[in-house]
């Protein structure tokens, strides 16, 4: 057994750290996006449009980024089904205007729509620990996080956040992390509970770096494609040791999500002409509605918890990862690197200003500070 573990040992520190992703990985993660692109139609052809969803109306579900695209129709179709919701958004206006809409084209059902707003940027840590704050402090349980809200500055010049981060890293990956770990202590009031991470079939061709999370230090050379897809990658890496340091007694699922290519906003920066041709293919997009199903089946499918648990029992290398036609799929290449993503966690942590045993503190009933807390 030493002998193995010191050959281990060697066989790592001898090894390079890799600096991209190798050129048949790249070329089958490109053939899982166009697949996606081409396929996603026929792939989940069985699917009802909208999906019925199982009884919700005695859950909580926090929506992050819900007042457009594929957050707004999460939104509205679990509010519809009787769940308790709040939107967590930048624009609370914008989700109150939403409400509203909704409440009058409800209003031949006997009980309104139960939502909320709450305040949310992502682009700044303190909202997020704010948001948190607000939730924790309501001392109730939350059911499912799911953490929608994202961005894809298409064709744009590398930008940081206030808290000094790549856009698409911390609107992507970082902040949606922190607000999962700051959020534990509701969601064991909630247990059995889920997180739910909108991904994308992006991260397939995603390749992070966890010495240059910010791509600065010029080994890369940064596009929004790169941003985009390395935060995706980030997002599904911290998931996998998130879902492990979880115990199976937590009762917390975390799952990660393909929505499929959908026609929302997230088009809004694409070049004018591009913008034009993307309306034209309607056949190989979905619309928000079809691009809400994976993320609804993974959220309240009954027999969720029980693949995440099978998952854990059988120390599997990454979490669990739901394809747009919802069904169960491995994540990319790289995001099985189990050393790779152990570093992301710590440098993740490390960036969100927690300890790197936030978890584990929180999952006994402990506080943890989080740098980016006014409170303190
Ligand atoms: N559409 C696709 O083909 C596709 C494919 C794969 C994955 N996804 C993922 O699906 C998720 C939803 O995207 P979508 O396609 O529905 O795009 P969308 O229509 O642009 O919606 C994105 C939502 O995120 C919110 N948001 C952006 N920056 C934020 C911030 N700093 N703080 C709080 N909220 C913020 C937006 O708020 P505002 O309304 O205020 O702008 C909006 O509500 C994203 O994570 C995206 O990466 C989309």
């Amino acid at each position: 057994m030493g002998t193995e573990n010191a050959t281990e040992t060697a066989g790592l520190a001898g090894e390079r750290s890799k600096d991209g992703l190798g050129w048949m990985e790249w070329i089958r993660g490109w053939m899982a996006v166009i697949g996606e692109m081409m396929f996603q139609r026929i792939a989940a052809s069985h699917l009802q449009n909208p999906l019925p969803l199982p009884p919700v109306n005695e859950l909580t579900f926090v929506v992050t980024g819900s007042t457009s695209g594929i957050g707004l129709q999460i939104a509205r179709q679990l509010a519809e089904a009787g769940a308790h919701v709040i939107m967590a958004v930048r624009n609370p206006k914008a989700a109150h205007d939403l409400i509203q809409k909704w409440q009058n084209e409800w209003s031949g059902m006997i009980l309104p729509l139960n939502v909320e707003v709450m305040e949310l940027d992502l682009l700044s840590l303190e909202s997020v620990v704010r948001f948190a704050e607000a939730y924790n402090a309501r001392l109730g349980p939350l059911h499912v996080l799911i953490n929608n809200a994202g961005i894809f500055s298409i064709g744009e010049p590398q930008k940081f956040s206030k808290d000094g981060y790549e856009q698409h890293m911390q609107v992507n990956h970082l902040a949606p992390a922190l607000l999962s770990v700051l959020l534990l202590p509701s969601l064991i009031r909630g247990s059995p509970s889920r997180i739910v991470n909108v991904n994308s079939v992006m991260h397939y061709v995603g390749f992070v770096d966890p010495e240059d999370m910010n791509v600065i230090s010029g080994r890369k050379k940064y596009t929004s494609l790169l941003g985009y897809c390395g935060s995706k990658l980030a997002q599904v890496m911290f998931s996998s040791v998130l879902h492990k340091r979880l115990p199976a007694e937590a009762g917390i699922s975390v799952l990660c999500v393909s929505p499929g290519v959908v026609y929302t906003n997230v088009a809004r920066d694409l070049p004018r002409i591009l913008q034009v041709g993307y309306r034209f293919i309607p056949y190989f997009i979905f619309d928000a509605q079809e691009g809400s199903r994976s993320t609804l089946f993974a959220a309240t499918d009954p027999q969720v918890p029980e693949y995440c648990e099978t998952l854990k029992a059988d120390d599997w290398p990454v979490g669990a990862f739901i394809s747009q036609d919802c069904r169960p799929t491995n994540p990319s290449e790289e995001a099985h690197n189990v050393e790779t993503s152990y570093k992301v966690w710590e440098k993740t942590m490390e960036l969100i200003g927690l300890p790197s045993d936030a978890v584990e503190r929180l999952i006994e009933g402990n506080e943890v500070t989080c740098r980016y807390s006014m409170t303190d």
